[in-house]
């Protein structure tokens, strides 16, 4: 108490906008050294995944949204955005899903805060 009042910023980096990334779609981005996924969903929700299908070296991101998933444009695995549950084979693993936190327009990626308790591989980029 008693402190100044200052503007609280979300934890993570600031990696986006909201309108950087179009409904139904999806950005890749490299967020301290892991490439993220950021995606909206068709009601505008939006998601950080990490940009890498669990059964081959695949951008999640070239892929489909379809109401909280995700498909692979590989084979077809669909993951769902909020667990990262592989919902359709041949992946059976899930992917990583991150704190993702949006201030006013913009959106913050917590790469050290994976929801879903899933390792994150460090991207080679
Ligand atoms: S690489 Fe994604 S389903 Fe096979």
């Amino acid at each position: 108490m008693g402190a100044p009042s200052e503007n609280r910023q979300p934890a993570g980096r600031l990696v986006c906008t909201v309108d950087d990334v179009s409904l139904k779609s999806a950005k890749r981005l490299e967020v301290d050294g892991f490439a993220v996924a950021v995606v909206k969903d068709s009601e505008g929700n939006l998601f950080a995944i990490g940009d890498a299908c669990s059964h081959g070296e695949i951008s999640l991101s070239e892929g489909d949204v379809e109401g909280q998933t995700i498909e692979c444009w590989a084979h077809g695995s669909s993951f769902d955005l909020r667990t990262g549950e592989a919902l359709t084979l041949p992946a059976f693993e899930p992917i990583p899903v991150f704190a993702l936190a949006v201030d006013g327009a913009d959106v913050y990626v917590d790469v050290e805060n994976i929801l879903n308790g899933v390792a994150a591989p460090e991207s080679e980029a």
